[in-house]
């Protein structure tokens, strides 16, 4: 059974239309896909939070050394990465601020770039010593971005 992650990360609600076009994607997946099951992450309404010192030291730090309060400080980001993995599908949409994403996704992104859950350093490989562990996936990226006055010409001031 093919499995679809739906992720919003507009801080928007009804007016967004990063959700619309995300909604309106998995509708139209739906049809297309009657056996697939679909999950939801809404970056926009609940943050992820941003990676701290804690977690830095218990990423980097191989499981059997991890001490019970560095399994805490990853708690978040392994069920994210959990979440993530099993899926096999991914749409997100995506509102363009300051010429680039949201600070949610990029913290969502640091959440789940985890060495050893989703790429892998060998450094013994010079020509590419990263390696992914995420294989055989798809993603849509739907955007949005502009508003009244980005055309052609016209100034915003
Ligand atoms: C903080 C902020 C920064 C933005 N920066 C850009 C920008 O750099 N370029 C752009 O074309 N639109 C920019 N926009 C406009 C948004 O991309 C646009 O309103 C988009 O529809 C927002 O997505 P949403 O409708 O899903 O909320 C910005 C909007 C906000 C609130």
């Amino acid at each position: 059974m093919v499995h679809l992650l739906h992720i919003d990360s507009s801080p928007r609600g009804a007016r967004s239309h990063s959700r619309r076009l995300s909604r309106e994607f998995v509708e139209a997946w739906k049809q297309s896909h009657p056996t697939g099951s679909v999950s939801y992450r809404d970056l926009g309404h609940n943050p992820p939070p941003h990676v701290d010192e804690a977690w830095i030291a218990a990423a980097f730090t191989s499981p059997e050394q991890r001490t019970s309060q560095m399994w805490e400080a990853i708690e978040i980001s392994d069920r994210l990465v959990d979440e993530f993995l099993t899926a096999d599908v991914y749409v997100i949409g995506i509102p363009m601020y300051n010429f680039t994403v949201p600070s949610t996704l990029k913290a969502y992104i640091d959440q789940i770039v985890r060495v050893g859950r989703t790429w892998l350093f060998e450094p013994e490989d010079a020509e590419m010593p990263y390696k992914t562990l995420v294989h055989n996936k798809k993603m849509f990226v739907i955007t949005a971005r502009g508003d009244g006055g980005y055309g052609s010409g016209v100034s915003k001031a």
